[in-house]
């Protein structure tokens, strides 16, 4: 044992992981997910809370996603001032002001439609306005810098999205707030779950016309290319599981941090499995989590970092 411990390749450890919270209206509010055992969505007094038990567990970073109270169709939520991550954001700052606070910049969560951007037409017919939502993505981001973010992450997947929030970052005095893109991210059924848990299901059509092909290597190079160009201070690529190539590509090719997202529809796999008896979960997570390293990713945003932190001590 003690020889495999010194001629071990890979390391991992708790240093590694960032938590995602789901934030939602209300007062004590603890609302389990039934797609993600042990996933909550939470009021922003308990998000508070729990902040402070992912601190004290030992992560460094939690990224938060909002369930708005009301929607509409240019997702106004996610860019006013008292929005709910802003004030999610501005609780845990004041509860667990060590720990890194990362906030999802996107617009599906937030609009009636479900669509990460502005759309015009509907059903068969309609389109994503690309830069009508530039605009407001980096409304988003600004907004949640001042509620005190310290790492924002665009996820719409509109080209350009990086250098319009980086040019409102600067503009607004937040040269010091960096941006992790989700650079290769993927029209993924791997997202099934997040989308119960974040009540963001896309009300027609789907995402596979701002969101990646699953079937293109050479795409993804492309998109973390104009991400990197545009002044991303961490990558990523999403999901984790399945694209592993990509995680390796891009390490290989790109000197950035890089982050994998290890998302919903993995998680509730492993969850489901667990529960029937069917697979050691510490055994099969570790093994993951391990795997995702290997790949190269420095950082990876696992649903199953608390309980890994527990795990790892
Ligand atoms: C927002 C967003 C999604 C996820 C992260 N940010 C959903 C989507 O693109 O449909 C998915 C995360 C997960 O499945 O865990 N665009």
């Amino acid at each position: 044992k003690a020889m495999r411990r010194l001629v071990r390749e890979t390391s991992l450890s708790v240093d590694d992981l960032i938590a995602p919270l789901f934030v939602r209206p209300g007062r004590k509010v603890r609302k389990p997910i039934s797609s993600m055992p042990g996933q909550f969505q939470f009021s922003v007094d308990e998000a508070a809370k729990e902040a402070v038990e992912l601190f004290e567990a030992g992560i460094p970073a939690m990224i938060l996603f909002g369930i708005p109270p009301r929607k509409d169709r240019l997702g106004t939520g996610a860019y006013t001032a008292d929005g709910i991550v802003q004030k999610a954001v501005r609780a845990i700052r004041k509860k667990a002001p060590e720990l890194l606070i990362m906030t999802d910049v996107c617009l599906c969560e937030y609009t009636s439609h479900g669509h990460c951007g502005v759309v015009r037409g509907r059903g068969r017919n309609f389109e994503v306005d690309n830069d009508a939502t530039l605009k407001l993505l980096a409304k988003t981001a600004v907004s949640q810098a001042r509620a005190g973010a310290q790492v924002v992450a665009p996820s719409a997947m509109m080209d350009g999205q990086v250098l319009a929030i980086r040019e409102a970052l600067d503009r607004s005095g937040f040269e010091g707030v960096a941006i992790m893109a989700y650079a290769a991210k993927f029209a993924s059924a791997f997202y099934g779950p997040f989308r119960d848990a974040a009540e963001s299901p896309p009300q027609f059509g789907d995402r596979s016309t701002y969101q990646m092909d699953p079937a293109n290597v050479r795409e993804a190079l492309r998109e973390v290319e104009m991400d990197a160009a545009e002044g991303a201070d961490i990558l990523m690529v999403k999901p984790a599981l399945a694209y592993m190539d990509i995680i390796r590509l891009v390490r290989d090719e790109y000197d950035e941090p890089l982050a994998c997202y290890n998302v919903s529809g993995e998680y509730a796999m492993v969850k489901a499995a667990a529960q029937k008896g069917w697979i050691d979960e510490q055994e099969i997570v570790l093994e993951m989590l391990t795997g995702f390293r290997r790949a190269g990713a420095d950082m990876i945003l696992t649903y199953h970092a608390k309980d890994a932190a527990v795990w790892l001590k």
